[in-house]
């Protein structure tokens, strides 16, 4: 059985900064500045050597969700360097970012390669969030729709539609990452219909409740309108998840 997850959805990623140490410190900052709500979903998505930390700083908060940012195709086996879906579910994450723009423009990560993480995640139990967005010369050429629709249907490829229909989808585009441009609403929300308009499509009505987030230079001062917008329901976080008192505040956006 598939879960509802609560909406907005306010998800942190992190990348590769804060080891065990300074994410204790960000949650002993963060937690008593962040009440529980059932009004929403909060989920932090720390580098892996990191999650038993922020697992242990955030007992007593069953509210605030874990996540991993990267898991490898394969089960198990000589892949020195990677984690596998199931030892992320062992280790308390609960969700798995798949396909970030950095996954692929940086690391090359193909879309025949989402499709086998988003399946693989599934088998473990998981949620995978995964990411879709187009490149500055893919936008200027008008191919945001069709580059973001190719992710998207690549991705859940392999996947079941129950699963479909519980996963998360990320509209980043590639050229509002820690760039300082933002989307505007109305960008994020003429992608995000279509990003709906296709999962309705692939899985059916059931696909309504999936959560869209909007990723790229996302921040305390314009959470709340990219939250307002239509079919933006949550927002995925770098930069600005990195500091506890910013990150409250779009939490309480
Ligand atoms: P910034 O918020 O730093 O632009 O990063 C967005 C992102 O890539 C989240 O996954």
């Amino acid at each position: 059985m598939t879960r509802t997850i609560q909406r907005p959805v306010l998800a942190a990623n992190w990348k590769m900064n804060l080891g065990p140490t300074q994410a204790t410190e960000f949650l002993r900052e963060f937690l008593p500045t962040h009440p529980a709500s059932a009004e929403r979903t909060v989920i932090l998505f720390p580098p892996a050597i990191s999650l038993a930390a922020v697992r242990e700083a955030l007992r007593g908060r069953p509210d605030i969700q874990l996540g991993v940012q990267n898991v490898h195709t394969e089960e198990k086996g000589a892949f020195t360097g990677e984690i596998s879906a199931a030892m992320a579910a062992e280790a308390g994450a609960a969700f798995v970012l798949v396909g970030h723009s950095e996954r692929r423009h940086l690391f090359g990560e193909t879309d025949a390669q989402t499709a086998q993480k988003c399946a693989r995640v599934e088998s473990a139990g998981l949620t995978p969030a995964l990411c879709v967005g187009e490149t500055i010369e893919q936008r200027e050429r008008d191919e945001t729709e069709a580059v973001v629709l190719h992710q998207l249907r690549a991705g859940v490829s392999a996947m079941s539609d129950e699963a479909v229909r519980g996963m998360i989808v990320a509209y980043e585009p590639v050229w509002a990452i820690g760039t300082g441009r933002t989307a505007t609403p109305e960008d994020a929300s003429a992608v995000h219909r279509v990003i709906r308009a296709a999962l309705v499509e692939l899985a059916g009505d059931g696909a309504l409740e999936i959560p869209i987030l909007y990723g790229g230079s996302a921040n305390a001062g314009n959470a709340a309108a990219l939250l307002a917008a239509d079919q933006v329901d949550g927002l995925l976080v770098g930069g600005a998840s990195m500091s506890a008192r910013t990150w409250a505040t779009i939490c309480g956006s």
